[in-house]
Formats: C-alpha cells, structure tokens, sequence
C-alpha cells in the first residue's frame, strides 16, 4: 500500500489526474472503473484537460461506473451517468459504446445486474479503480455490514449517506432510498485501485482504514489487503493519521 498526501485540494486534484493519465498512456486500452462525487469532480476536470493540452489517447479506453442511484435517468443532473459525462466523458475521445454506466431506470431494475456484470467482462475486467468513500467507510453502495465477497447488487442507502447527499439532491426526501451497485468483491477483482479522500469529515473513516483492523462495518478497510492499492488523502483527511 502506498499513501500520498497532498498539501491542498488542488494539489490532490492534480495528483489523481495525473494519475489517470500515466495509465492511459501505459496501458491505451485500460477498462477505469469510476467513482462519482465531489471528490473526484475535479480529478475529472483535470483528467480532460491534460487529455486536451498533452493529446493523451482514450480511443481505445473503457470506462465502468461503479454504481448509479435506482429511479433516476441519466439525464438528471443528480445521476452519475450525468455527471461523469459532464465532468469526464464529453471530454476526452472516448468511444461512448465503450463506457458503461448501470440504468437507474431499467425495468425490472434486477435485469440490469446481468447487464453490469455481462459489460465489465467484455470491457476485460478493470485495470485502475478510482474508489471513493463515504463518511461512514462505504464504497461505491456498500454500506456498513455489507459481507466483503459481496457481488453486483441493489443496496439500500444508510441514512447517513442520504444526509450527506441530501442538499446536492435538493433534500434528504429526494435522495434514492436504492442504488444499484458493484459488490466490493468485484470492487477487490480490479487489477489497481487508487482510493481517493480529501476533506476533514473523511479523516475519521481514513484514520480507521489505515490504523484499524478489517471490519465488515468499514467496508474501505478490506482494500488494505489489495496487492496494488494507492490512497490518495488531501491534508485535512490525513489529519487524524
Ligand atoms: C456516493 C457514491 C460513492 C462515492 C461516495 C463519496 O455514496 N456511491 O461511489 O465514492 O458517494 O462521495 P463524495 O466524493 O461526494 O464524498
């Protein structure tokens, strides 16, 4: 396990881009699997960016989001197909049948388990995930107590996460009570996983990762034993450490 803390958030910002960047150009068809969110919003931005000034190549690349809130579409501003879009995708020359983003409004939702699991294998599995994490230590949906050989499922949102979410969604009332979710065994099948946090109401989560024990009720604590594992902290979320 490697650590990198970064001075500010815009030093982080810059440390994840070039991140993705440096395996785009090792390695031209790498499957990213995706985290959204405002950690790495930015990350994203950046990641277009150097695609646009270094004319860095993602023709050949694959992108898999690792989760998407059920009910709804990709369109809305609030979804994750939305934002990866806006922040990433639009951006960069990437094939759109080569990015996957589960359907929040496939119906039945069930029979879009088959579809995200059917996509990563043709995608050839997942080189690099870039892996957020909640307050409470969940990852992608998986909340606190979610058994670690967890698989492609639909995972109930812990109250806490809908309240961290809930003025991005425009009330707690409008945060999806589902989402539809990799398990974090398919979280822990990915080749390289950088785990990326920034900000002080994360150090505590981060504090318990790295000095803790593996614990099903911090799910981020089982990416410890990842053989090719990078955290990425900014320096309020290594405060605790
Ligand atoms: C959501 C997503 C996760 C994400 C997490 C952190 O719950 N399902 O994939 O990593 O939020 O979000 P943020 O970066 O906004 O704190």
């Amino acid at each position: 396990m490697k650590i990198i803390i970064k001075e500010d958030s815009g030093a982080f910002d810059r440390e994840g881009a070039l991140f993705m960047s440096r395996q785009a150009l090792r390695k031209p068809d790498t499957c990213f699997g995706l985290a959204t969110g405002e950690t790495t919003r930015n990350i994203y931005t950046i990641t277009a960016e150097l695609h646009k000034d270094l004319n860095i190549d993602y023709s050949l690349c694959k992108t898999c989001n690792l989760d998407e809130y059920v009910g709804i579409s990709g369109n809305d501003r609030r979804s994750c197909r939305y934002r990866i879009n806006e922040t990433l995708l639009n951006k960069i020359n990437i094939k759109p049948e080569n990015t996957y983003v589960p359907d929040g409004l496939c119906d039945p939702i069930e029979k879009e388990l088959t579809v995200f699991r059917e996509r990563i294998e043709s995608f050839g599995g997942i080189d690099l995930l870039v892996l957020g994490i909640g307050n409470n230590g969940h990852v992608a949906f998986n909340e606190p107590g979610t058994p670690f050989d967890s698989t492609f499922r639909l995972a109930s949102l812990a109250g806490n996460t809908r309240r961290d979410k809930a003025d991005f969604f425009g009330g707690y009332d409008e945060v999806p009570e589902l989402g539809i979710t990799m398990g974090i065994g398919d979280i822990m099948m990915s080749r390289e996983i950088l785990l990326v946090a920034k900000g002080q109401n994360k150090a505590d989560a981060i504090k318990r990762i790295i000095h803790g024990h593996i614990d099903v009720d911090l799910p981020a604590s089982i990416v410890k034993v990842h053989p090719n594992l990078t955290i990425l902290l900014d320096r309020e979320a290594a405060s605790l450490l």
